[in-house]
């Protein structure tokens, strides 16, 4: 008897201090084991955003209710009419496989506060629209029948929340410290901790294996918000116990706390160098829009050219990292013509490139790439791909190369490319011979077959 009080005393001393001791520290992992949960998304490198919520019905930005400092009020007619009758997530789905994409992730929930799933803890939600029906739950089941893999991208900021307080990104955003006061009067922020913690276990508890949660974002200063007001670190503890493997990205502000991000995000930039973080290269992804809107944009006209995206997709694997490229679904649920003209060019140029991309990362050292051209490498197969953006004249250099040459062939259709050494011995030159005609792919690949 005496014995069972004791060991129950330490079972209950024991148990408390490992609560703390979870509480206070994310799940340590090594450097290796963080690669190898990370490798389905290092060697997938190309993924589809999608941005879709209310904002498709006024078809001018997602921002356009901070844009236009909307209030909840005047931004309810578009809850009123949402109805996405053409919706069909398995068309979608087929068209971002077909694209070569292997990754999605879906905004559960935008700035402007709406969710798309079904949610225990709001009215705002997709389910009281007239569509009547919880998006989250169709697309998880529609991509993951294709093979993809499953994401949500879950906004910290919420403007229609009334708990959230009122700050520099908000609508109804104040010129002076007073006013701020005033207006957030009565806003609790603890209780919006709690709707975000809710919410992101119910998106990481009802749908199954989700791959990707991507939070965004933080802003801190004055009139900003941060790690605090997310309560970020228990938010990503909580999330990494429910998905044990998901992949998390860098904006909770968690910049410098051990295990507080997976990847980081250039947004609609192009790196110069595979960004590092104290000296060591660290998993990174670009995401970048179609045109200049995450959200449908029906007046917006700077789309890039099928040519301008593959580029940016090859010229990521080329420096080590990943593209999620973005489409911003119509209101009536589908991929406008600029979109899915562009999903399909690039989805033509990834069925006979595609061993370019996938698994493929930077270039060892001592490769240099000829001027007009992209490399990327398959350090398991060891085949190196220079990618001609502009196509070259009869023939190519590739200096320091000739001793390292096994066999060379476009990509696209295996066809040999002989090729000779240069004259000067010392340079180590490696000559190609190239048909004068462009092959018929947007941007032509060699594959090079390495010693
Ligand atoms: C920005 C914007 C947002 C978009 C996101 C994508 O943070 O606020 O509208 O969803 O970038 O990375």
């Amino acid at each position: 008897m005496k014995t069972k009080t004791l060991f129950t005393v330490f079972l209950l001393v024991s148990m408390s201090f490992t609560t703390r001791f979870t509480l206070a520290q994310l799940p340590k992992e090594t450097e290796t084991q963080k690669a190898e949960r990370m490798k389905w998304w290092t060697d997938a490198r190309f993924g589809m955003f999608i941005h879709w919520g209310l904002y498709a019905l006024p078809a001018r930005h997602e921002w356009v209710k901070n844009a236009e400092r909307m209030t909840n009020e005047q931004y309810h007619k578009y809850f009123d009419v949402f109805n996405p009758d053409m919706w069909d997530p398995h068309e979608w789905a087929k068209m971002a496989k077909a694209a070569g994409m292997k990754y999605v992730v879906l905004t559960a929930k935008h700035h402007e506060g709406f969710c798309m799933f079904d949610s225990r803890f709001t009215d705002y939600k997709a389910t009281n629209t007239p569509y009547g029906k919880d998006i989250v739950k169709e697309y998880v089941e529609a991509f993951r029948a294709e093979g993809l893999k499953v994401g949500f991208y879950y906004s910290l900021l919420d403007w229609h929340h009334p708990d959230y307080t009122i700050d520099s990104n908000h609508p109804q955003r104040q010129t002076s410290d007073s006013a701020y006061i005033r207006l957030n009067k009565g806003r609790n922020m603890s209780k919006y901790r709690e709707y975000i913690k809710n919410q992101v276990r119910e998106l990481l508890t009802n749908y199954g294996e989700i791959s990707i949660i991507w939070f965004d974002f933080s802003f801190p200063g004055k009139n900003g918000k941060g790690h605090d007001d997310w309560d970020s670190e228990n938010l990503l503890k909580m999330a990494r116990s429910l998905q044990p493997g998901i992949i998390v990205d860098d904006r909770l502000d968690l910049d410098n706390v051990e295990g507080g991000w997976d990847f980081t995000t250039p947004e609609q930039v192009q790196v110069s160098k595979w960004p590092e973080v104290n000296g060591k290269r660290v998993p990174w992804e670009t995401c970048q829009t179609f045109s200049g809107s995450w959200g449908y944009y029906r007046d917006e006209n700077t789309w890039k050219s099928p040519a301008q995206l593959l580029e940016l997709l090859i010229e990521s694997v080329s420096k080590g990292g990943n593209l999620l490229l973005n489409v911003g679904p119509t209101a009536r649920g589908v991929f406008d013509s600029r979109a899915q003209d562009r999903l399909k060019a690039m989805g033509e140029w990834m069925k006979f490139n595609n061993r370019s991309i996938y698994g493929c990362t930077e270039a060892p050292a001592g490769f240099s790439a000829p001027s007009n051209t992209l490399l990327t490498y398959n350090p398991v197969t060891k085949r190196l791909y220079i990618h001609l953006l502009a196509y070259p004249m009869g023939s190519l250099t590739l200096s320091n190369m000739a001793d390292k040459v096994k066999y060379v062939q476009f990509l696209n259709d295996a066809s040999e490319i002989r090729f000779r050494a240069g004259s000067d011995e010392a340079n180590n030159d490696l000559i190609l011979s190239l048909p004068v005609q462009k092959p018929q792919v947007e941007i032509p690949v060699l594959e090079i077959y390495l010693k």
